[in-house]
């Protein structure tokens, strides 16, 4: 098939795709017979960098009432307990299916190393799907209960990509660094990476987004350490949060920004005026430092909307952080197919003789699939992740 006249990288360019790969990128004919999409634009496929599979899709049985993280966890924890691996791997499939349709191939997945069954159902969909990376994360933490630093270290020793930790929710600031310095050691036991819930609050007191940098920066491994949420960042002091923005550039780690959860799940504690519940993208952005964005619930007990169309969050991210600059905006979808794909290794390429792994939208400004958010059209090569459709 022939791309014509289609916008790639901020060119307008012919691209062919045959036999699974890209044939060629310039100035092409059609050739006798070819399909030929005119105009559009063209990405590499998108990445989630943070979701839930082993919650998602439970968000009708049990209605968060008081719309709170801390009710969230509650209702996980008695949902929990009674999952199983079948159940886990079906919402599971059918979650990647609505991403794929959105055109993620690549999927890190927080699993609850509470719960068993989940943490193997999520481990095993490893194997028919090569995009997909398991975090193993502590949701109630690892210090606050008898015998869950041991499930934890045994949910990453059955095969986890990344060492999760949730340290704002560990009892006392000590225990959640603590924490922090934990998920660090035993990440480098496993030569795995870091991706911490780290500082989900309004609390301007909950400070491990410095902790992490600073581990990070220590090791050397800023490169495999995401942080997810940050939300207290917005709440910090204005030079407490300079020195840490400043911190977070340093240490290369990615923040991962989840608007959809966190528009809703913060500022519930503060009437009016409220808080948006977001971290300092605009700032981060500013001073060079990596900002990923995630959907992180797909109908779960924190969060009852959710497509698995990360242009929804992006979408949100513009309104929510004051990003609707026209350069604003057009960063925030790009994000989506650039720093999402880091803890992958880096987005695919889209060059002559690579992989055709691509998305083709029908509008012909990144500002437009943000505006409209339409279904990209999925081009997918040859020996990459299985194509949803056909996982059974
Ligand atoms: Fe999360």
């Amino acid at each position: 098939m022939l791309f014509q006249r289609a916008r790639l990288h901020g060119s307008v360019v012919d691209l062919r795709v045959e036999g699974g790969r890209i044939a060629g990128i310039g100035d092409l004919a059609a050739l006798p017979g070819e399909e030929v999409v005119p105009g559009g634009l063209l990405t590499p496929t998108l990445a989630e960098p943070h979701v839930h599979l082993d919650a998602a899709l439970l968000g009708a049985k049990k209605p968060n009432v008081s719309g709170t993280l801390r009710e969230g966890i509650a209702l996980w924890a008695e949902l929990r307990a009674g999952l199983t691996r079948a159940d886990v791997e079906a919402r599971a499939r059918r979650t990647l299916k609505m991403y794929a349709e959105w055109g993620a191939y690549r999927v890190r997945t927080h699993v609850d190393t509470a719960c068993l069954p989940a943490a193997e159902a999520l481990i095993g969909l490893k194997g028919e799907h090569p995009g997909l990376q398991v975090v193993a994360f502590p949701q109630e933490g690892i210090l606050r209960h008898r015998g869950a630093l041991e499930r934890w270290g045994e949910v990453v020793a059955m095969g986890c990509d990344a060492v999760g930790a949730i340290p704002h929710f560990e009892r006392t600031a000590d225990e959640g660094w603590r924490s922090v310095r934990l998920a660090f050691d035993l990440a480098e036991r496993h030569g795995i990476g870091v991706d911490l819930h780290c500082d989900e609050t309004d609390d301007p007191g909950s400070r491990n987004l410095e902790v992490a940098c600073a581990e990070a920066l220590d090791r050397g491994v800023g490169a495999r350490v995401v942080a997810g949420h940050c939300t207290a960042l917005h709440s910090y002091p204005n030079p407490h949060a300079a020195k840490v923005v400043e911190l977070v550039a340093e240490a290369g780690l990615l923040v991962v920004a989840n608007p959809l959860d966190n528009v809703v799940l913060q500022g519930r504690y503060d009437g009016y005026p409220r808080r948006r519940g977001l971290t300092r993208v605009d700032e981060l952005w500013r001073a060079g430092a990596r900002v990923g964005i995630g959907h992180d619930s797909v109908v779960d007990p924190w969060y009852r909307l959710g497509t698995a169309n990360l242009v929804d969050a992006a979408h949100m991210l513009v309104h929510v952080g004051h990003l609707t600059g026209e350069d604003e905006i057009r960063r925030a979808f790009r994000t989506l197919h650039t720093e999402n794909h880091l803890p992958f290794g880096g987005p695919p390429p889209i060059r002559e003789g690579a992989e055709a792994d691509l998305l083709w939208w029908p509008v012909d400004d990144e500002i437009e699939v943000v505006r409209l958010r339409p279904r990209p059209r999925v081009v997918r090569g040859r020996g990459g992740p299985l194509p949803m459709e056909e996982v059974k």
